[in-house]
């Protein structure tokens, strides 16, 4: 791999990796690229042992290109860093808001992951990629009785966000519909933990004035009345605090109050044995940004769990978490292929591509700052300042502002690195563009995992009303 650069001259290749650590043992969330990032022959950038514009060629641009290693390693760096330092039963489960579609979900779950899903399409997702219901928790501030139902009949357990939850699932209790499953229906406990963090307010969660969750004020009312629904099987409490949050202090001060809360459930004599810590781990987008370690991140945690449970002389209870962003984010890039270029003197060089705010929806959404890199010019002296802008009808439609690249012309291809968050499960079709194919690389080989959509898929659900003529 070609790591080292002429001195003074800055290119493409600062943005890969400088670690000498083992592939396995670099936290995916602290890098830019995916770990199997390099660049060998003719300057070109590959990922997964596959050369980016070579990839661009076959399945066409823009494309979102997942690592295959660099999701595994995530998912196994969560999950052996919460066995070496948890001495009781975890469990890492993949919040797939993040990216949800058939191969994320089975790649996790084939780690050992279980899945957090939001609503009946993600439900759908996981039970498709094979996922154990047993190890699917539905989440949700607003489930309608319909997919509280499936995800009962299904198997899943319910993280219940308020009274309507509850409930709806009391009702279900009555009608005995978790017969399907044969076993009870299993109740985690969602409150707000009252925490805030430094992220965008967007994405904090942890706050008393949150959407989400029970006010913990009221658990003492909610435990109540489920230990009055035999149907209900509390199996423990739950928080979250936010996403994209680089300290660690605010997950050691949850571990107290997450304890306390199981404390109050089995006061009730519920059979709480279950506390899920959210996820919320940052990950570099720039290199400004410097997130803890996964392996730090866990540590913490459940070092913090265990302290906390020491005071209240409780036995560990089965310890869950649900990190989103940093099991995927840094797994995928998107290319991009340029198109027009506008120079306006003196001002401000626009360099357009063929996506933009409808497959990054991001940085129009929380002023996310993301870098670029040219693909065949890897070496190449960044010797141009451009703003990388998308091919939609709004000005706010800027991917990147005053990025460092090489010169580019049309047809070049561009990579944006750690797009595999929270891109294609926000993408839109806005002005009618067709969603990007994702592929999934490893060792050379390449599978196409997501489809491009066609113009014929754009208009699927289009129908002309009965009677109307248009006139040609
Ligand atoms: N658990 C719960 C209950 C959550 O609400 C979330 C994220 C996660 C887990 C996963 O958090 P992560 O590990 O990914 O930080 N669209 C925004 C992020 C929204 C996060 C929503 N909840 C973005 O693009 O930054």
């Amino acid at each position: 791999m070609v790591s080292t650069q002429s001195v003074g001259v800055e290119s493409g290749l600062k943005y890969l990796s400088e670690s000498q650590d083992a592939l396995q043992s670099r936290s995916p969330n602290q890098e830019l690229l995916p770990l199997t990032a390099s660049v060998k022959s003719r300057d070109r950038l590959e990922i997964g042992g596959c050369e980016v514009t070579a990839l661009v060629e076959q399945f066409g641009s823009p494309l979102y290109i997942l690592d295959e290693e660099t999701l595994r390693a995530a998912c196994t760096q969560y999950r052996d860093a919460f066995k070496r330092y948890y001495p009781g039963s975890s469990q890492v489960l993949y919040a797939s808001k993040a990216w949800s579609c058939l191969a994320v979900c089975a790649i996790a779950a084939s780690e050992g992951l279980g899945i957090d899903v939001v609503s009946a399409g993600e439900i759908h997702t996981a039970l498709q990629a094979g996922v154990n219901p047993d190890k699917i928790y539905f989440h949700g501030n607003n489930k309608s009785p319909e997919e509280i139902q499936l995800a009962v009949e299904s198997g899943c357990a319910i993280v219940a966000d308020n009274w309507l939850d509850l409930e709806t699932l009391a009702e279900l209790g009555k009608l005995d519909v978790s017969s399907k499953t044969g076993g009870p229906i299993r109740v985690m406990v969602r409150f707000t933990p009252g925490i805030e963090c430094h992220t965008h307010d967007y994405i904090k969660t942890g706050q008393i004035d949150s959407k989400f969750g029970f006010d913990p004020n009221s658990l003492d009312e909610v435990f109540k009345f489920i230990s009055q629904q035999p149907s209900l099987f509390c199996v423990g409490v739950h928080a979250h605090i936010g996403s994209q949050i680089f300290e660690l202090q605010p997950h050691d001060d949850l571990a107290d109050i997450i304890i306390q809360a199981l404390t109050k459930a089995l006061s009730y004599d519920l059979p709480a044995t279950e506390i899920n810590i959210g996820g919320g781990l940052g990950i570099r987008y720039t290199e400004a940004d410097d997130p803890p370690s996964i392996e730090d991140w866990a540590r913490t945690i459940c070092t913090a769990v265990v302290a906390a449970c020491e005071r209240q002389q409780l036995p560990l209870p089965k310890l869950l978490c649900e990190p989103g962003r940093s099991l995927v984010g840094t797994a995928c890039v998107t290319a991009y292929t340029v198109g027009s270029k506008k120079v306006i003197p003196e001002i401000r060089t626009y360099l357009a591509v063929d996506g933009g705010m409808s497959d990054n929806p991001r940085p129009i959404t929380y002023q996310s700052v993301y870098r670029v890199l040219a693909a065949s010019k890897m070496s190449a002296a960044l010797t141009e300042t451009v703003t990388v802008a998308g091919k939609h009808c709004e000005s706010g439609d800027i991917l990147i502002k005053d990025a460092k690249l090489p010169n580019c012309e049309s047809g070049d291809v561009l990579v944006v690195p750690a797009t595999g968050a929270y891109n294609y499960s926000m993408a839109s079709n806005y002005n009618r563009v067709p969603r990007p194919a994702a592929v999934l690389v490893k060792n050379g080989e390449v599978n196409t995992i997501i489809e491009r959509e066609t113009y014929q898929d754009l208009l699927r659900f289009d129908r002309l009303p009965v009677g109307l003529r248009v006139q040609k």
